[in-house]
């Protein structure tokens, strides 16, 4: 796959526009910097205290590039007079050729939260994997998160993932029940 995709959201004033594009290595200072949130720590997986975790995690994401499997986008809101703050991740995952179903996920630096960051990148990842992936088969695009995450089930319904079923617990990486949403290709 490509990694020079590229993604745009226009501005919805006065929240500013987003661009979404591959994560690159002059990410990590600022995702050092939003990964100490304890929000971050208790609902998102990477666990990034230095830049050599923050390398390390980068270096995942464009491995998913190049074997086709994780498509990770850093979010950063753009200006007349920015070149881009980080304000968020989202990403495409669980994909393979030919499958019906992939799954998605985000975070959103705790600085830009509460200003529909994260549903916009969504629709805009959306968008993009059934545009991309849909041809070869893609029909059906998953979201999970934890029962007590309603930040993020705010995120699933007002980005039309709709609700489909609860999932068991499956400690110790999942202690609590989680909430399955699924989205539908043409919905
Ligand atoms: C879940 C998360 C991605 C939402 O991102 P966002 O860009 O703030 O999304 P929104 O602006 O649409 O807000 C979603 C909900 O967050 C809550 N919220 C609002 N302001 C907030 C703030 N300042 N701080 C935290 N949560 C806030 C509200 O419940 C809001 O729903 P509402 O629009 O009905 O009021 C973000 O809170 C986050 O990154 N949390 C930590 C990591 C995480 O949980 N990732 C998802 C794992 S499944």
């Amino acid at each position: 796959m490509n990694d020079t995709v590229v993604l745009h959201e226009v501005a919805m004033p006065p929240a500013p526009a987003l661009v979404l594009r591959p994560w690159c290595m002059d990410d990590v200072p600022a995702l050092v910097e939003v990964c100490q949130d304890p929000a971050m720590r208790l609902w998102a997986s990477p666990a990034i205290q230095s830049d050599a975790d923050a390398k390390r995690w980068v270096r995942t994401q464009q491995q998913g590039w190049a074997t086709g499997d994780r498509f990770g986008f850093a979010v950063l809101e753009t200006g007349l007079d920015s070149p881009g703050q980080l304000v968020g991740n989202v990403v495409l995952k669980e994909t393979a050729p030919g499958k019906p179903s992939a799954e998605v996920g985000y975070w959103t630096a705790a600085r830009a939260r509460g200003k529909g960051v994260a549903p916009r990148a969504l629709e805009a990842l959306t968008g993009w994997a059934f545009d991309m992936l849909g041809p070869g088969g893609l029909r059906r695009l998953e979201l999970l998160h934890q029962v007590d995450n309603s930040a993020s089930c705010r995120v699933a319904e007002k980005s039309r993932y709709d609700f489909d079923r609860v999932l068991p617990a499956a400690p110790p990486a999942f202690p609590l029940d989680g909430h399955l949403h699924a989205r539908h290709r043409g919905a």
